[in-house]
């Protein structure tokens, strides 16, 4: 596990280079992108590299980590209005390429297995942009959640509940009490998992995540597990890390040829 802390506006810069690599490297490279605020300035950046530099995004695939379950389709929180704001409709990716799970399905098993085999079928996830909710869940998967699970559906906690009411005028109850999301093996299977963190309220979820023991209890600990995971963190994120001055030194002297 890598752990880069840098100042905020930087993480999006070091987060889209490695984006901008692999789609330079092959264009029909898969991305998995991540909903709430840590991924806007990932965003921010791949749009202004696409209006000005030509990175494209016409023959990637994007999948996206999870979905509300339930709110209309036009609802402007629905995870897929939320993705298409927030960088589908700022680059040019071909129309369907981008697909999350279906939060007004029907069958909602039958939604997830489907999801899961699309995923394996564009070749699996080249790349996984990742936030981290402050009780250490990744995507929607909440404390308790299997290390081994898939993509299902799952029931939010009252704290993620309350974290993302700022989303629903601050009104909790309009906040949705399930979703569906990725499991947690599900984001292991991708090839590079990035995750952002900035702020102090993330602190003990990213001091858990790279230092504490692996545990249902705080989900992204799984990542601990996973070969290729890089930790982007601003100081605030950062301020509970025991060896945080041993990270901030061996990135600095991380030779030139070595990328993310
Ligand atoms: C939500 C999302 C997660 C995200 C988390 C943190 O619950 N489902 O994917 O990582 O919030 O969001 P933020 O980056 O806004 O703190």
């Amino acid at each position: 596990m890598e752990v880069v802390i840098a100042p905020g506006p930087e993480l999006g810069r070091i987060a889209a280079d490695a984006i901008e690599a692999l789609l330079r490297a092959r264009p029909a490279s898969v991305i998995g992108l991540a909903t709430g605020s840590s991924p806007l300035a990932v965003y921010d950046e791949l749009a202004r590299r696409h209006a000005e530099d030509g990175l494209s995004f016409a023959q990637a695939k994007a999948f996206m980590l999870d979905e509300y379950v339930g709110l209309p389709a036009d609802h402007p929180e629905r995870y897929r209005n939320v993705i298409e704001k927030e960088i589908a409709s700022r680059v040019d990716f071909a129309p369907g390429a981008v697909q999350g799970p279906d939060g007004l399905a029907a069958d909602v098993i039958a939604a997830c297995a489907d999801y899961e085999r699309a995923i394996t079928d564009a070749g699996g996830v080249d790349l996984q942009i990742l936030g981290i909710g402050t009780d250490g869940h990744v995507a929607f998967n909440e404390p308790g959640s299997s290390l081994a699970s898939r993509t299902r559906i799952k029931t939010l906690t009252r704290q993620t509940r309350e974290d993302n009411a700022r989303f629903f005028g601050d009104d909790i109850s309009q906040v949705p009490e399930h979703c569906l999301t990725q499991g947690l093996a599900t984001i292991m299977s991708a090839r590079h998992l990035v995750l952002l963190a900035t702020g102090r309220g993330k602190a003990e979820a990213v001091h858990q995540l790279v230092e504490g023991p692996v545990s249902a209890m705080w989900p992204a600990t799984v990542l601990q597990h996973h070969p290729h995971v890089t930790v982007l963190v601003d100081d605030a994120a950062a301020s509970r890390l025991q060896l945080a001055d041993y990270y901030r030194e061996t990135y600095a002297a991380k030779p030139d040829w070595q990328h993310l």
